[in-house]
């Protein structure tokens, strides 16, 4: 049997492809505006990072990570995420000595060994943006206006967004043992008890039936926020009310990583089933310190560029028509015309006009079927008599108009023609 894809990975391929690259484009468009400069990172990372980054008890590190020996004996991961390289990468060069806040974004590649499943592929993509060194609830807010405005822009209007504040290190402890206390009192299976002592609130996102019936009349986070992360919260959203960013609380939004302190939110989509997270983020607080660097705090999202993707599928906004790849499609009959037409398609690209001709030897009828299939404009056939001549047919493709231009005039008449 040929080679496949790796299960829960896919090729994206033309048209569709070109599409993609243009979603990745939108979703950065408005970071570029708001002062994010574009930062790369490696894909793979010392494994420790992500294990103290996203934290051990989180499923990610637990279970979704694909790490490797290197030849050396290092322990490597492929990226699941990008916050924590992203710290590391300020934290390494020092940019937090500079002016703060350090603003970045990226785009890139994720990798997570996930059970595989429409939306929920083990390498996806993002975009991501992160604002380090400033306590500021203005730049929480501003973040999650930037990412709202990026899906607006691709024209996508089922999307909602989820908010909450998850507390500091002075108010989220004493939350947690609440917590914890009314989930020993239930009746759960053997792992999510383990879970309940590890990591309560990943709990409360459970989303078995039986599990969530209990977890009416569970404490809730916002009940027991400490005065300043009040404060804080209520001035997110009334920014992001100012601003007129429509948004739901949800007291029960919990995120899949460990590092995040006070606000935390999602974008989820409404045509999408059960993977209906396009986005999510929040504050990190004390994420530098985990990373053994100085109190720096953070906040910051990523959007999921496939699962954008199908939302814009789910909401009709992909339309079939496949985009035309070039304006002019050259159609060369005989050797000699052969070599003409692969210059003068290289003097069409050069002057600004896209090209593309017909390889491999073609006759008419062959040919004309790949000008048509290219979506171009115009087809330039050259014939042994057209040589001859020192001339070119130039056909109009969308009316079937015919006329005869002088070779040497041909750049200039379709410049014309094109623009
Ligand atoms: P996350 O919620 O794990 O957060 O991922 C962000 C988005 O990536 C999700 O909302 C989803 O759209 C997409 N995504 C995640 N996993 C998959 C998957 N297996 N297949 C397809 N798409 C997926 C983070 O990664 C944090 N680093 C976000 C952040 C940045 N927080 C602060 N700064």
């Amino acid at each position: 049997m040929s080679f496949q894809a790796p299960k829960g990975t896919f090729d994206w391929l033309p048209p569709r492809s070109e599409r993609i690259l243009a979603v990745r484009e939108a979703l950065a468009a408005p970071l570029r505006g708001a002062g994010y400069g574009y930062i790369e990172t490696p894909v793979f990372e010392d494994t420790q990072l992500f294990a103290r980054g996203v934290g051990e008890s989180t499923d990610i590190v637990s279970k979704e990570m694909y790490t490797f020996p290197d030849k050396a004996g290092r322990s490597l991961t492929l990226r699941p995420e990008g916050t924590a390289s992203v710290v590391r990468a300020v934290l390494q060069h020092n940019l937090h000595a500079g002016q703060l806040p350090v603003k970045m974004w990226y785009s890139g590649s994720q990798f997570r060994y996930e059970r595989a499943q429409k939306g929920r592929y083990r390498h996806f993509w993002q975009v991501g943006a992160e604002a380090l060194g400033s306590e500021d609830p203005a730049l929480d807010a501003e973040l999650i206006l930037l990412g709202a405005r990026g899906f607006a822009s691709l024209g996508l209007e089922n999307v909602t967004l989820l908010l909450n504040s998850l507390g500091d290190k002075a108010c989220r402890p004493a939350y947690r043992a609440a917590l914890q206390e009314f989930l020993r009192g239930l009746d759960l299976d053997a792992d999510t008890r383990a879970r309940v002592e590890i990591n309560p609130l990943r709990v409360l996102d459970d989303k078995r039936p039986e599990v969530q019936a209990q977890l009416t009349g569970a404490p809730l986070v916002v009940d027991h926020l400490c005065a300043a992360c009040e404060a804080y919260h209520e001035e997110v959203r009334s920014l992001l009310a100012a601003s007129g960013v429509a948004f739901d609380d949800d007291p029960r939004l919990v995120r899949g990583l460990d590092y995040y302190t006070r606000t935390t939110f999602e974008f989820v989509h409404g045509g999408l089933g059960s993977q209906s997270a396009v986005g999510g983020g929040g504050r990190y607080d004390g994420l530098s310190e985990m990373l053994d660097g100085p109190p720096l705090p953070g906040v910051g999202w990523a959007l999921g560029v496939d699962r954008t993707f199908l939302a814009m599928e789910a909401e009709g906004l992909l339309d079939d028509h496949a985009r035309s790849r070039v304006q002019v499609y050259g159609v060369p009959l005989g050797e000699e015309a052969r070599r003409r037409m692969f210059l003068i398609v290289n003097e069409l690209r050069a002057a600004g006009v896209s090209a593309d001709m017909a390889f491999g030897g073609k006759g008419l009828k062959g040919a004309m079927k790949g000008a048509d299939r290219s979506g171009a404009g115009f087809a330039l056939i050259l014939g042994e008599r057209d040589l001859a001549a020192e001339a070119v047919q130039v056909k109009n493709l969308t009316d079937a108009e015919q006329t005869e231009v002088p070779l040497a005039k041909v750049v200039d008449v379709l410049k014309g023609k094109v623009q």
